[in-house]
């Protein structure tokens, strides 16, 4: 299990402006999020890493930007009408839904559970611990659960049964179907907020609808988009034609897609509106199995290159029952969020599918004519589909750290450079003395055309430090009275620079700043530093 606790990542981002529930002031949506002054900046980064590294740094891909309405027919000739569903069950008791597939976890999570668990282990006899907790916090927790109601009837099948019960993992089952009943004797489903019976599993759209035009009974009736997937395949010929691309390439596109999700939570993690990042790799028939186990090497070792330690991501082969019955593979990039291991993104190679049946509905070709064998072929596509929200959260959980610093708790984020959302803090020493402000005002504004700098002086310099490390920002630039001098010694024109991981400082000449800067970011503290004076700022604590 993770070590991050969720909930502090929650406060920590709404507490330092990174992210802020949607519609807060009217009791919030929980299903959407709002990027605050820092989260723009650090998502902006996170997207523009990707679309440096997928579209600028290869010569095989371009870019699209497609609208988020596109015409109905597109979702018909993709499935998504038909088949874009989850199962979905409802409490009979308190009317909360459940995604079906999700139903045991959201049991084994739900506060009930945690608490009948908890009483179990503490108790030999099993049966005594059963209807201690019927009478006690089960009467609180799960009211609507038929051992809570029903006491009696349900446990006198334990007392004949089971009388030497033990409850372990594995026969999870086992106990609800005892615990969870009809009056009849049927086991159902509880629900994992009340105890209360489930329904049956029904499909449950995840599509959102809209309409397009000022009077809904003539207006066209299509749907925000589910995924970015789709603009890129109805464009392919668009951008073939104008590009004048040869297979194998790529088109790339990051933005928001909508999904009426039926349990949206954790956060970020699920929502009904986010941002992907997504790609549609066409390649020629044949050299498919090739391409798709090169973007999976690409994609995992994109994470880990800006900071997901190897230990918190892995992969996932899905299994054949799980697959999308066009796709011939599919491996998702999995992280180990605060609440289990889980999909960060989806690389599946969708075959000629989509081309295919886009083309069947528009009645337009499809299809790419290579030169060379002078033959028409029909492409293959590998997908890998991320999103940024969850890339975001990922690369935000595996940042922070609580350590301990002299005896003090200190917050990091410990972010690479590229995607801390502030690049440098600059922060004089003594904001009355006029000409450290006037020195650190000019760094600032210098530093300022390279990097996202901001100038602080409303604390003490440990706090700003602090405040900085929270937050993430690698480097804080301090003026101080030897910068600039006064009546005793001359000014040395230099400034201290602390590194927000090691906490070591180093001096450095202020004309050389910029240059020193530039091979920091690239990562080279550690040459920077044994390069380099060691002179502590006066009065400064790490
Ligand atoms: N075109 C393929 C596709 O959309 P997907 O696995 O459904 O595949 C791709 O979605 C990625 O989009 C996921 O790996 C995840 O990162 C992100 N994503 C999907 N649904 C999401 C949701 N409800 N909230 C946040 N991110 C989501």
């Amino acid at each position: 299990m993770s070590t991050v606790d969720l909930d502090k990542i929650v406060s920590l981002c709404k507490r330092r402006g990174f992210i802020f529930q949607s519609s807060e002031i009217y009791g919030g949506l929980g299903s959407a999020w709002d990027y605050g002054p820092l989260g723009v900046e650090y998502k902006n980064n996170v997207k523009r890493l990707w679309w440096r590294d997928n579209v600028h740094l290869r010569d095989d891909m371009v870019g699209l930007d497609a609208a988020i309405s596109m015409h109905p027919k597109v979702w018909e000739a993709s499935g998504h009408v038909a088949s874009f569903s989850d199962p979905f069950t409802g409490c009979l008791s308190c009317g909360r839904y459940y995604r079906a597939d999700h139903l045991n976890e959201a049991i084994w999570n739900s506060k009930w559970f945690e608490s009948l668990k908890r009483r179990l282990a503490n108790e030999k006899d099993a049966v005594a611990a059963l209807e201690k907790w019927a009478a006690g916090d089960g009467k609180k927790l799960a009211p609507n659960l038929a051992l809570v109601q029903r006491p009696d009837v349900v446990l006198a099948l334990w007392k004949t049964h089971r009388a030497n019960y033990r409850f372990v993992q594995s026969e999870f089952g086992e106990l609800l179907d005892g615990i969870a009943r009809t009056p009849d004797g049927t086991p159902h489903n509880p629900c994992p907020n009340c105890g209360g019976q489930m329904s049956e599993p029904r499909p449950a759209s995840l599509m959102l609808e809209t309409f397009l035009g000022p009077v809904r009974e003539t207006a066209t009736k299509t749907y925000l988009r589910p995924e970015t997937a789709q603009g890129i395949f109805v464009n392919f010929d668009n951008v073939l034609q104008s590009s004048r691309k040869k297979l194998p390439f790529g088109i790339a596109q990051i933005g928001k897609a909508f999904r009426n999700e039926i349990t949206p939570g954790n956060f970020t993690f699920r929502t009904r509106e986010f941002e992907q990042m997504e790609i549609e790799f066409f390649v020629v028939p044949g050299t498919d199995e090739e391409w798709h186990q090169k973007w999976v090497d690409a994609r995992f070792a994109w994470y880990q290159n800006y900071g997901i330690r190897k230990e918190n991501i892995r992969l996932r082969e899905h299994e054949q029952d799980e697959l999308a019955f066009y796709a011939k593979r599919c491996v998702d990039v999995e992280y180990l969020f605060p609440m289990g291991w889980s999909e960060l993104e989806g690389i599946a190679n969708r075959t000629d599918y989509d081309l295919k049946q886009h083309s069947r509905f528009s009645g337009r070709t499809l299809e790419y004519f290579d030169e060379e064998t002078k033959q028409k072929v029909v492409p293959y596509v590998i997908e890998p589909s991320a999103g940024a929200d969850r890339s975001a959260l990922a690369f935000l959980v595996d940042a922070y750290r609580e350590e301990q610093v002299r005896g003090e708790k200190r917050v990091v984020l410990r972010f690479h450079p590229e995607l801390a959302p502030t690049k440098i803090a600059v922060l004089p020493l003594l904001k009355k003395n006029s000409k450290i402000v006037e020195a650190a005002t000019r760094i600032c504004h210098g530093l300022r055309k390279h990097w996202v700098t901001v100038y602080d002086d409303t604390a003490s310099i440990g706090r700003l430090y602090r405040r900085q490390d929270e937050v993430g920002t690698p480097f804080c630039v301090t003026v101080d009275v030897q910068t600039v001098g006064d009546e005793n010694k001359p000014p040395d024109d230099e400034v201290t620079i602390r590194d927000r991981d090691s906490m070591e400082q180093i001096r450095v000449p202020i004309d050389r700043l910029e240059a020193v800067m530039m091979d920091l970011m690239a990562g080279r503290w550690a040459k920077a530093y044994s390069e380099s004076p060691k002179q502590p700022v006066a009065g400064a604590s790490a």
